[in-house]
C-alpha cells in the first residue's frame, strides 16, 4: 500500500442514508470543517440505495446537520461543505456497482488518501471489503483505510473469522475498529489524570485503593434495537468492548510513549490479566437483570419483554453488575466492581476509585465523570471550622463541562475518530488483541452463566438495578458509589 505523500483525503461512507451518517458522521464532518480541521483537499463520496442525486441528497441532510452539530449551524459554512460531497446511488452487495465508484475515483486523480466508513449492518464489513479488492479498487498506487464499527463478531470465533475476512483485503494496520467510548474526551482524560499527577499515580496501587467501580448506566431502554438487542445482552453491548475499554485504561502501566502501539498493549496486558470466575463461584461475582415495566422521567414504560421484537419469553440481560480481580503486580487483590444496565435511574457513565481509610473516617474517593458530566470528583476529609477537633468529609468538584469554553473546544466522539484517523493515529481505536482479549474472558464467562443456569433478576424500569446487584456489594461491606451517595 502506498505510503507517499497523498494530494487527496476520499472519505467513502458506505451506508449514506442510515441513521449514523444522519445523526453522527455528517454532524462529525460538519464540525471538523468548520473549525478548518478537515484536510486541505478532500471529497466525501455518500453511497446509498436510494435514488437521490448529490443536490437532492444535500436537501435531505440539511436538516439532520441543522440538529445535530456542535459547532454553531451555518448555512454559507454547510454550502461551501456540500461543494466537497457527492452521492452515488450504489447497492453495495453488488459487485457490478464497485466500477461506478471506481470511477469516481478515477475521476478524481491524484493519489489519494482512501477511508472507507462501513456505516453498514456488522454482516456487511467483509462482503464490501472483498469487494472493493476484486474490483481493483485497492490498488498500489493509493493508500487505504477501512472504519467499522463494534460489534467485531458476536464471540471469539466470529470475531476470528471477521477479522481474517478483513485482512484478505485490507492488512491490519489499515483497519480502524470504532468503539466510540474511546472517542470520549474524559476517557482519555483518565490516563493524563493518572500519569501526570503524583498525587494520584502514587496511590494507585492494591496498598492504597480498597476498590474502584466502573459504571455506565442508562435510562433508555432497547429503543429500536430490539431485535439486534435480543440476540446481545449487556454483557456482549457494553461489557465486552465499551467497559472493558475503561478497565484497561483504568487498570494499565504508563505506556512507554504516546503511540497506539504502546497504549494499546498496555491495555490488553490488562485485559489478559483479568482473572476468570470459578466454577460455582458465579454469584458472588455476577449479577444479571432484566428491567420490567416501571417510570421513566415520570412517564409509564414497557418492559423488556413487552418491547417490540423481542421474545415473549427472553432471558436476555438489560442490566450486568459484576466484581472481577486482575492479576498484575499493581492491582491485584483489587476488587473491580462494572455495571451497566438500561432503563436505570439514571444516565452516567464514571469511574470511581475508592481509596482505604484509617479507622473512623470516610475513605478518599475519586470519581472521573465521563458522560453526561464531564469532570472529576474529589472527597478528602478535613478538620470541621470550630473548636472541637471533629474530621468531617470535604470535596472537590471539577466540572469541565460546565465551561461553556470547555464545552464549545471538546469534540464529539465521531469527530475526534474521523480526525484521527485520517491523522494515521490509531491510539483511539481497537487493536485485534485486545478484541481477542476481551471476547475471550466474555466468551468463558458465557460458557460458565449456561452451565450454572444463572438466574436473571427482574428490575422494575426507572430504578438502579436488581436489589441482588447492591446485595453483592453489601456481603463485603461496600455500596455502589455515586456522588449523592458517596
Ligand atoms: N445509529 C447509530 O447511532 C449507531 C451507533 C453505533 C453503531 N452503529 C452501527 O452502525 C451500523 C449502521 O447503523 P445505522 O443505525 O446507521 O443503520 P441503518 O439506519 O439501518 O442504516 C444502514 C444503511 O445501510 C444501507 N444499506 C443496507 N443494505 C444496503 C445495500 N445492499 N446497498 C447499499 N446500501 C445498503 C441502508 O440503505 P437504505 O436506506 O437504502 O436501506 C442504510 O443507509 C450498524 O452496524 C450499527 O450497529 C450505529
Amino acid at each position: 500500500m502506498n505510503n507517499g505523500k497523498q494530494n487527496k483525503t476520499v472519505f467513502t461512507i458506505f451506508g449514506g442514508t442510515g441513521d449514523l451518517t444522519y445523526r453522527k458522521l455528517l454532524p462529525a464532518f460538519y464540525n471538523l470543517f468548520s473549525l478548518f480541521k478537515m484536510p486541505q483537499d478532500f471529497e466525501i463520496l455518500i453511497l446509498g440505495r436510494k435514488d437521490y442525486t448529490t443536490e437532492s441528497y444535500i436537501e435531505v441532510i440539511k436538516p439532520w446537520l441543522k440538529k445535530f452539530t456542535r459547532t454553531n449551524y451555518r448555512d454559507e459554512v454547510f454550502e461551501r461543505m456540500s461543494e466537497h460531497l457527492r452521492y452515488l446511488v450504489v447497492n453495495f452487495t453488488e459487485e457490478k456497482d464497485y466500477s461506478l465508484i471506481k470511477d469516481v475515483y478515477d475521476q478524481w486523480g491524484g493519489i489519494q488518501q482512501r477511508l472507507y466508513y462501513l456505516a453498514v449492518a456488522p454482516q456487511f464489513f467483509a462482503p464490501i471489503a472483498f469487494s472493493l479488492k476484486k474490483s481493483g479498487i485497492l490498488d498500489e498506487k493509493h493508500s487505504h483505510q477501512v472504519m467499522i464499527e463494534k460489534p467485531f463478531g458476536v464471540d471469539i470465533t466470529s470475531a476470528q473469522i471477521l477479522h481474517q475476512q478483513m485482512c484478505q483485503a485490507f492488512d491490519d494496520d489499515s483497519i480502524y475498529r470504532i468503539d466510540h467510548y474511546l472517542g470520549k474526551e474524559m476517557i482519555q482524560n483518565i490516563m493524563s489524570v493518572r500519569f501526570n499527577n503524583t498525587l494520584f499515580e502514587g496511590i494507585w496501587n492494591n496498598h492504597q485503593i480498597d476498590n474502584i467501580q466502573i459504571s455506565a448506566l442508562e435510562t433508555v431502554g432497547v429503543e429500536n434495537r430490539g431485535a439486534y438487542y435480543d440476540q446481545t445482552g449487556a454483557l456482549k453491548d457494553m461489557v465486552q468492548n465499551h467497559l472493558f475499554q475503561i478497565l484497561s485504561i483504568v487498570g494499565m502501566e504508563k505506556p512507554l510513549d504516546g503511540s497506539a502501539q504502546a497504549i494499546q498493549s498496555e491495555q490488553v496486558k490488562v485485559l489478559d490479566a483479568l482473572i476468570p470466575i470459578k466454577r460455582g463461584k458465579l454469584n458472588e461475582h455476577l449479577v444479571l437483570g432484566q428491567y420490567t415495566k416501571g417510570t421513566s422521567s415520570d412517564i409509564a414504560v414497557k418492559g423488556y419483554l413487552e418491547e417490540e421484537n423481542i421474545h415473549t419469553d427472553s432471558t436476555t440481560e438489560t442490566y450486568v453488575a459484576m466484581k472481577l480481580f486482575i492479576d498484575t503486580p499493581r492491582l491485584s487483590g483489587v476488587p473491580i466492581y462494572i455495571r451497566t444496565g438500561k432503563r436505570c435511574d439514571r444516565r452516567s457513565t464514571e469511574v470511581a476509585i475508592q481509596f482505604k481509610a484509617p479507622k473512623g473516617v470516610l475513605p478518599n474517593l475519586l470519581i472521573i465523570k465521563i458522560y453526561p458530566d464531564e469532570g472529576i470528583y474529589l472527597r478528602f476529609n478535613a478538620k470541621k471550622p470550630g473548636t472541637t477537633p471533629e474530621v468531617v468529609p470535604v470535596f472537590m468538584d471539577f466540572c469541565q463541562s460546565c465551561v461553556y469554553e470547555n464545552r464549545i473546544n471538546t469534540p464529539e466522539a465521531y469527530e475526534r475518530l474521523i480526525e484521527a484517523a485520517f491523522k494515521k493515529d490509531k491510539a483511539l481505536f481497537t487493536s485485534w488483541p485486545q478484541v481477542l482479549a476481551s471476547w475471550r474472558f466474555i466468551d468463558h464467562l458465557i460458557d460458565r452463566i449456561k452451565e450454572e443456569k444463572m438466574i436473571v433478576y427482574p428490575y422494575p424500569a426507572g430504578q438502579s438495578g436488581p436489589s441482588e446487584s447492591d446485595e453483592m456489594l453489601r456481603r463485603e461491606e461496600r455500596h455502589w458509589i455515586d456522588e449523592e451517595h458517596g
